[in-house]
């Protein structure tokens, strides 16, 4: 009886299918036929959710580009095998869909969906594996539940630096971390994934899969979905952390950096925000030591007259929690952008508070409710030597500082001209670089803070055709092309 009505309702997509490569589902009903085929499909370890319950609304909320798109349904997978039923579902109905990781992309459609929204949250293991220093690490967790449950155990893997970013989004697309001046990118950490291909074949990659290896290493969504990582583990003790806001020692943070980026003591992070919000502009700063006390690298910094955070020892995991993973004005329209470059000079830093305050203002005279802010990070000159080719990033001869910049606002008409806006500082921020005999023609956008529109080749540089190969392989029917994303 229930096998005859879902043919009934599947119909249409079925003759659609007798033509080869339909185009994707888009009506409602066809949508629910894909709902009630996975539903009818799945273990009892996953489970279906229609758009009453406040399970489907956990699952398509977003962190910041919220909610403008109801999905069909939601789908919280519990198994390897369930996500490739599913895949082969999703791809043999041709029905759009999203996976949700810590759903912090901030581009459009990037992980959500009016088709099947996947939510990952069932794969939450954190589990530490000491006799290979590694640990593995569920596509569904945050960064922040992974470093509560490592805190005890005395290790660390290389990731996100606030609490609520997706293991899976950031792990896929790169992966910035405090850690990176000493250990690398998030990806040049990871030894392993458990992967479901297109094609519904679970997998496991290693440095052993050329190809695959390479692709995933920056690919996000465009090989398959990835169930686990497995990532290095490092040893971890207490930090030393401090975070500081200044209104008008412009000057003065301009010579601590690039001081700072004049010393090589791998165990620092910092970062330097630069805010414009409500016609008021400001900096604010991050330092990071990976040790109870720090050598003397931040004196500079720390001799700034600043509104004081308080000077702290304490756990990694503490430390990140106290950051709060969503500026502002959370729940507002958000965009990012990426403006790398090569060190930050004193005409970079100048060129950054200037289009802040410029667009800040410019665009807070449309909208109150703007709020730009442009992220400097300044990392080690051995940032990329720690990991081998990958996707991202296409060019590992020198380090590349990702830079990023956010734009919140309220005004939904106003979204293209806030799109403008930071393509216009990322671009004016590159020319900058190059009247400063900086190297930045190969210098890729982080794909992770890339504006949706951006042209792939200014990502992944020199690695698109590859990557176009390897997907065209992989994904002969296009699966993945049905979610939404950067896609080869
Ligand atoms: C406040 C904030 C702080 C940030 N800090 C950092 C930082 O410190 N370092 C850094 O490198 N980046 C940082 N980023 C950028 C961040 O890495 C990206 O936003 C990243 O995409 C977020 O991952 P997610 O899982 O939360 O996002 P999601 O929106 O859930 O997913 C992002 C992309 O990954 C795909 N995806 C998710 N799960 C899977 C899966 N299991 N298999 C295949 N594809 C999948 C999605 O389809 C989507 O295309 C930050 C972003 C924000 C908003
Ligand atoms: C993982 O999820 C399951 C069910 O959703 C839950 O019972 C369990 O407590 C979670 N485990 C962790 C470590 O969060
Ligand atoms: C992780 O970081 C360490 C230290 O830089 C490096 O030696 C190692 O090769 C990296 N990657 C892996 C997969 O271990
Ligand atoms: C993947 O590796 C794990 C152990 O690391 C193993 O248990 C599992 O069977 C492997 N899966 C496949 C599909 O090879
Ligand atoms: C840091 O390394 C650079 C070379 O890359 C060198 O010129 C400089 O002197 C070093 N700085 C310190 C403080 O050792
Ligand atoms: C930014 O630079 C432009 C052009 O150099 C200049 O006209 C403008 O006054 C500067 N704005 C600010 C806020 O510094
Ligand atoms: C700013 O946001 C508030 C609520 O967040 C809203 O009420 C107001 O209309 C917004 N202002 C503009 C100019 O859109
Ligand atoms: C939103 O922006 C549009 C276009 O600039 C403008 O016409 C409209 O008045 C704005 N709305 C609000 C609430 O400010
Ligand atoms: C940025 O925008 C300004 C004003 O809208 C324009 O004059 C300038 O040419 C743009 N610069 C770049 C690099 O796009
Ligand atoms: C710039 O860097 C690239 C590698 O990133 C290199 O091939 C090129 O020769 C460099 N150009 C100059 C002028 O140094
Ligand atoms: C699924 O795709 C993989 C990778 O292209 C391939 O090796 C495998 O044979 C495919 N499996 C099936 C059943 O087609």
């Amino acid at each position: 009886m229930a096998l005859a009505m879902l043919l009934v309702l599947c119909t249409f997509s079925l003759a659609l299918l007798l033509y080869g490569r339909p185009e994707a589902l888009e009506n409602p009903s066809d949508l629910l036929c894909t709902c009630n085929k996975i539903a009818a499909a799945i273990s009892g370890t996953s489970q279906v959710f229609s758009p009453s319950g406040p399970e489907y609304l956990f699952d398509i909320e977003h962190a910041f580009y919220s909610s403008n798109e109801a999905s069909a349904c939601s789908v919280e997978p519990g198994s390897a095998e369930d996500v490739s039923k599913i895949l082969c579902i999703l791809g043999s109905t041709r029905t759009p869909f999203a996976v949700k990781g810590g759903g912090h992309s901030t581009n459009p459609g990037f992980s959500l969906t009016t088709g099947v929204q996947i939510l990952m949250s069932r794969f939450n293991q954190t589990n530490v594996n000491s006799n290979f220093g590694t640990v593995e690490v569920g596509a569904g967790l945050t960064w922040g539940q992974v470093y509560a449950t490592l805190e005890p155990t005395g290790v660390n893997v290389v990731g996100g630096r606030v609490p609520g970013i997706g293991v899976a989004g950031l792990t896929l697309g790169g992966g910035y971390s405090y850690l990176s001046s000493q250990y690398g990118l998030t990806v040049d950490n990871v030894t392993g994934y458990e992967l479901v291909l297109p094609n519904g074949t679970v997998t496991n990659v290693t440095s052993k899969n050329n190809d695959l290896w390479f692709g995933l290493r920056g690919g996000l969504n465009n090989f398959g979905i990835v169930t686990k990582f497995i990532f290095q583990s490092h040893p971890q003790g207490d930090i030393w952390a401090f975070f500081s806001t200044a209104e008008d020692q412009l000057d003065a943070i301009k010579e601590a950096l690039v001081h700072f980026q004049q010393e090589n003591d791998t165990k620092t992070s910092v970062i330097v925000f630069m805010t414009y919000t409500l016609d008021q502009f400001f900096t604010s700063v991050i330092y990071f030591y990976d040790a109870p006390t720090p050598s003397g690298v931040f004196d500079d910094f720390l001799a700034v007259p600043a509104i004081d955070g308080s000077v702290s020892r304490r756990s990694f995991s503490d430390f990140v929690q106290s950051l709060n993973s969503q500026p502002a004005f959370n729940g507002l329209p958000t965009f990012y952008n990426g403006a790398p470059v090569t060190q930050y000079s004193p005409a970079i830093f100048d060129a950054f508070v200037n289009q802040t305050k410029l667009w800040g203002a410019r665009l807070g005279s449309l909208d109150k409710n703007v709020s730009l802010i442009s992220s400097l990070e300044p990392f080690d000159k051995s940032l990329f030597s720690h990991g081998s080719a990958s996707a991202y990033p296409p060019d590992r001869s020198h380090a590349v500082l990702p830079s990023s910049l956010t734009l919140q606002w309220s005004n939904a008409s106003l979204d293209e001209t806030m799109a403008y806006a930071l393509r216009n500082i990322s671009d004016t921020i590159h020319a900058t670089a190059l009247a400063d005999g900086q190297n930045v023609s190969h210098a890729a956008v982080y794909v992770n803070y890339a504006l949706f529109g951006t042209p792939l080749e200014n990502i992944y540089g020199g690695n698109v055709e590859r990557l176009r190969k390897i997907r065209a392989g992989i994904d002969p029917e296009d699966v993945m092309g049905l979610a939404g994303g950067w896609k080869f």
